[in-house]
């Protein structure tokens, strides 16, 4: 027992520092004359003061989660006064409520007695027991560690976050994820305080909710052939190849799910993609085109469209609706009919993104509907579409949100925006007083590529911690009240299974978490990276994984006349690159990089290796001559 307390001890003074993502509003020390430390063990009593069941719910799960065995968990019990024999948690709702605290926030108080925690709204205790959770060792997190005692140091928190929509986006279309894997998404990003869950649903690649009255969608619309490698130049199914990878949630399942997440104050918002990124709808019913090629698929990731450096492309296969049809409108009803009941959040998301034009420009009939209807062009064409959309959304008692394409033709009138091309088009939205979600590509995109290209599978672009880490959602020049928050999206065109899921998911997942929760002038990146380190740890005991491309050097070129010159940084402090140009494999022996080196002419590969106080530290990153060539041109 006494070398058990004393690996607890050095755990705990090891991690005797706030390492708390996202950061609170204000963290306060409390050592009482000495270390001040809250022991959860059996001697621990829970007190509910008003007996709330959703409170008694958090609390329980909260213990649940915890490695404790049966015969020790604390119990509900109150407690007149606390000793270090007889300790307690206290979770109480405020009977008044604190206006500094709104829905979501809490006050914590852990001495070594007692741990008291106040919130205006179950919410903010289940954020308060998150916080609790964060600043227990990392080894809490392994399942197996079941030694019954948990140590907090003494605090006093206040905190409550900055944004009211703090999302992270799963697109189950392009690959599907089980319920299961659904479910613990949703866990994970709840413990860093992320509420906004929203769910693609639908896209080329994928239909994915059960729909009672069009069964066709999940007959043929949630199946495609399996492909592996890379999206955009697999091979198209070939004759009578059966389709056999993918999925579908039925609504069963969604409940469960949504239940689920509501039991973690996550709400979901629902996407169905229209009217372009519709392959799977097409699939199943290919009447809603305007081509009505029966011969249709769910597309396995082909190269079904031209991309040109102007970033306007070319669909070879239609994949939008067709919105002259009065049938598409009457399939979008139904589509809507059967999801806005499943979903108790008040948006539906109804995409819009990425449509191409191609086909209606091509097609009589809708030629003749843009004559017949005033539209001078495909733009006017889309936004009467949105328009329609919107009035069989708001019909169900929902608000529309789509991306920001839906700004063009022209608004429709109870619209939000989720800007994802940059800050543009949420800052053109909130001019036009509708509400704004903000998800640039520039910060929020958890597809995108966050270490070094030889190591990761290519996309088109980069993305890395310290970026991710710099987004800000209100910009200068805009009404902070139409910026409902923000969210990081993870498409997973390139993402095939769910460990990979989390690997791009985290750790940016955590400064998005930090910049939509955290006061702005808290933001300090520095610390950030430390407390990085000790979720790294968390994620490690729970056998999570999660991306350490931080720790990997950052290797940048330019040409100085005929010379090819190159950096080797880090985006952490106390790092140190070594590196070799001689096919040596490098350790803490080889050249030590300090100013910029010309890369000599040549076969030559540059091998650069990270550490950090004598230790290795990230991959060891092998770099062609040629690719470093490449790199100075961009
Ligand atoms: C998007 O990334 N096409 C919204």
């Amino acid at each position: 027992m006494k070398k058990l307390l004393l690996l607890l001890l050095t755990s705990y003074s090891l991690f005797a520092q706030n390492n708390i993502i996202p950061t609170p509003v204000s963290y306060e020390m409390v050592t009482s004359g000495g270390m001040s430390m809250f022991m959860l063990d059996a001697r621990t009593s829970i007190d509910v003061t008003d007996n709330n069941p959703e409170v008694k719910r958090i609390a329980e799960n909260f213990i649940n989660s915890l490695g404790f065995m049966s015969s020790q968990k604390p119990v509900f019990k109150k407690v007149e006064k606390p000793t270090m024999q007889d300790k307690v948690m206290i979770f109480t709702l405020n009977k008044t409520p604190n206006a500094q605290l709104g829905n979501e926030g809490y006050t914590l108080d852990v001495t070594g007695e007692a741990i008291k925690m106040t919130a205006n709204k179950p919410a903010g205790l289940f954020y308060a027991v998150q916080t609790l959770r964060q600043m227990m060792p990392p080894q809490v997190e392994n399942k197996e560690f079941s030694m019954g005692m948990f140590p907090i140091m003494g605090c006093k928190i206040t905190d409550y976050p900055r944004f009211g929509w703090r999302g992270l986006m799963l697109d189950v279309s392009r690959h599907f994820f089980t319920k299961e894997e659904v479910k613990n998404y949703i866990d994970l990003m709840a413990r860093y305080k992320l509420n906004t869950f929203h769910w693609h649903l639908a896209d080329d690649n994928g239909w994915r909710i059960e729909i009672k009255s069009l069964p066709k969608l999940t007959e043929i619309g949630a199946w495609r052939v399996e492909r592996f490698g890379g999206f955009g130049n697999r091979e198209s199914p070939k004759e009578g190849e059966e389709a056999k990878y993918g999925g579908f949630y039925t609504q069963e399942d969604v409940k469960e799910i949504v239940a689920y997440a509501a039991e973690r104050n996550v709400t979901i918002v629902p996407e169905i993609d229209v009217p372009g990124h519709s392959m799977a709808v097409l699939a199943a019913y290919p009447e809603l085109s305007t081509k009505k090629d029966l011969k249709r698929y769910v597309d396995p990731g082909t190269k079904f469209a031209d991309w040109f450096p102007n970033g306007t492309f070319k669909m070879n296969i239609e994949n939008t609706l067709n919105p002259s049809d009065e049938k598409v409108y009457e399939f979008l009803d139904k589509v809507f009919t059967e999801i806005a009941p499943l979903f108790p959040n008040k948006y539906i998301h109804m995409g819009g993104d990425e449509c191409y034009h191609g086909y209606w420009e091509e097609d009589a009939g809708c030629q003749a509907f843009m004559k017949k209807n005033n539209l001078k062009d495909v733009h006017e064409l889309q936004s009467y579409f949105v328009k329609r959309v919107e009035k069989i959304i708001n019909k169900k008692g929902k608000v529309l949100i789509g991306w920001d394409e839906i700004l063009e033709g022209g608004l429709a009138p109870n619209a939000t925006v989720m800007s994802w091309r940059g800050m543009k088009g949420g800052i053109e939205a909130a001019r036009q007083k509708h509400d704004v979600v903000m998800t640039p590509t520039t910060f929020a995109y958890l597809d995108y590529v966050q270490g070094d290209p030889t190591v990761e599978k290519p996309i088109y672009a980069s993305l890395s911690l310290k970026k991710t880490y710099s987004f800000e959602p209100v910009p200068d020049s805009t009404d902070a009240k139409y910026i409902l928050g923000g969210q990081g999206n993870l498409w997973t065109e390139q993402v095939q299974n769910y460990r990979h899921a989390l690997y791009m998911t985290y750790p940016r997942a955590w400064a998005i978490a930090e910049t939509v929760w955290s006061p702005k002038e808290k933001k300090d990146w520095d610390g950030f990276v430390n407390r990085v380190e000790n979720h790294f740890m968390r994620f490690d005991a729970a056998n999570l994984k999660v991306s350490k491309a931080i720790f990997d050097a950052i290797v940048t070129t330019k040409k100085d006349g005929e010379k090819l010159m190159c950096e080797m940084t880090s985006d952490m402090k106390g790092v140190d690159v070594f590196y070799t140009i001689d096919d040596s494999f490098p350790d803490k022996f080889s050249p030590k990089y300090i100013n910029p080196i010309e890369i000599p002419k040549g076969d030559v590969t540059l091998k650069v290796a990270t550490y950090r106080n004598g230790q290795p530290l990230g991959r060891i990153l092998s770099i062609p001559r040629t690719d470093l060539e490449k790199r100075a041109k961009k």
